[in-house]
């Protein structure tokens, strides 16, 4: 049964496919690139190693079947095909999420109540089971139906170590992927100087490591009949052989309550021991050494804070980045229209995304090359 191939697809964030297809790559599979993730065949264990390794993806499908479809009863016929057994448990309640576009069936209430219909009809009636939902995911276009299912449950970037917030927290997967963007592989120093929750600062202390970002959490896949435990204890073994010691990661904040919470999120993320929390403030940081990678997500003045009190503090962030950490690659997430030239650094944009609604940047300036003579 292990080698039953299944057709998956990660869903990413869009500019992060070519970071998750190349985690899965490392992962032996062969990925795709494709409108709005990564597909690939995986087996049952591949499927788990998935989800316990991407940072970046936001959740992972199995795709249970495709076929043309141009009213409900053919819909229905077709639904009653697919291998609902192996995925749902009898009395597991089932969320449907339906898009359609220019399909002639475009009513989606109807084509999830017809989903719940066709899965009743194969798995019979059962009382509910507690615990959450079985995502399924309806996708018609042009009249060609895709029906998948969710094997994550609550989306990849929930790793299970947030357990203290703080005001504009930056996701999980969005902080590993700019970290991979600016090339970070846990071998060099790195400094968050405005690190709020310490998301940067787990994200580089778990690539550092090499620890599997999912080790402590739930996937949906686990309640399905097709789960197998010791495959997945496996994978957990696996996933604990060759953790590696990175780079130093010091992480700051002026606000207690922040240290207090990035504090809380790297232990409740066993990484406390790899990286240091500090309160201070970051006009009067020092580079702990010559070279490394300078990180930061400074409060964007649309919802932390006025414009006018962040032009200074992106100006002193400048000034930081130009004297004391002068030959570090520094990467930044900026909010392009109030900060455009207040830094005053050569700098480039390396990625245009979303971050809790706000349109941002992820700038970058390249570290000195040059060896010290
Ligand atoms: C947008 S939040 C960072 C959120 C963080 N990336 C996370 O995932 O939780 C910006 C942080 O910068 C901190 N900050 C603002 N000015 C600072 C300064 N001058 N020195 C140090 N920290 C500062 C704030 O206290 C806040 O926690």
């Amino acid at each position: 049964m292990a080698q039953v191939e299944l057709n998956c697809f990660a869903i990413t964030v869009p500019g992060t496919e070519e970071i998750c297809a190349e985690e899965i790559r490392l992962l032996g599979l062969n990925p795709q690139i494709e409108p709005g993730g990564v597909g690939f065949a995986a087996n049952r264990r591949d499927l788990y190693r998935v989800n316990l390794w991407s940072r970046v993806a936001s959740r992972v499908l199995v795709r249970l079947g495709q076929f043309r479809c141009r009213d409900f009863p053919e819909l229905y016929r077709q639904l009653l095909k697919l291998p609902w057994g192996r995925f749902v448990r009898p009395g597991r309640p089932c969320q449907v999420r339906v898009s359609c576009r220019t399909s002639r069936l475009n009513h989606s209430g109807r084509v999830a109540q017809t989903v719940r219909a066709a899965v009743e009809k194969v798995l019979g009636t059962q009382d509910p089971l507690p615990g959450a939902e079985q995502l399924i995911l309806i996708r018609i276009n042009n009249d060609q139906c895709t029906v998948s299912i969710d094997s994550s449950g609550e989306l990849l970037h929930r790793r299970g170590y947030r357990v203290a917030a703080v005001e504009a927290p930056l996701r999980e997967n969005l902080a590993a992927a700019i970290l991979l963007k600016l090339g970070y592989d846990g071998t060099c120093p790195l400094v968050d100087p405005m690190t709020g929750s310490g998301t940067f600062a787990i994200e580089a202390a778990l690539i550092g490591a090499g620890i599997a970002p999912g080790h402590q959490r739930h996937f949906a896949f686990m309640d399905w009949p097709h789960y197998r435990p010791h495959v997945w204890t496996l994978c957990l073994q696996e996933s604990g052989k060759g953790r590696k010691t990175g780079g130093e990661i010091i992480a700051l904040d002026c606000n207690p309550t922040a240290v207090a919470a990035a504090c809380k999120n790297a232990a409740a993320a066993g990484v406390d021991s790899l990286l240091r929390i500090d309160r201070g403030q970051m006009e009067d940081l020092q580079a702990p050494a010559e070279k490394g990678l300078l990180v930061c997500n400074p409060p964007y003045g649309e919802r932390l804070g006025r414009v006018e009190q962040m032009t200074s503090l992106y100006a002193d962030f400048g000034r930081l980045c130009r004297e004391s950490f002068a030959a570090w690659t520094v990467g930044w997430i900026a909010a392009e229209r109030h900060f455009k030239d207040k830094m005053k650094i050569g700098c480039q944009r390396i990625w245009s995304f979303s971050n809790g609604g706000i349109e941002v940047e992820l700038r970058q300036r390249a570290g000195d090359k040059r060896e010290k003579s």
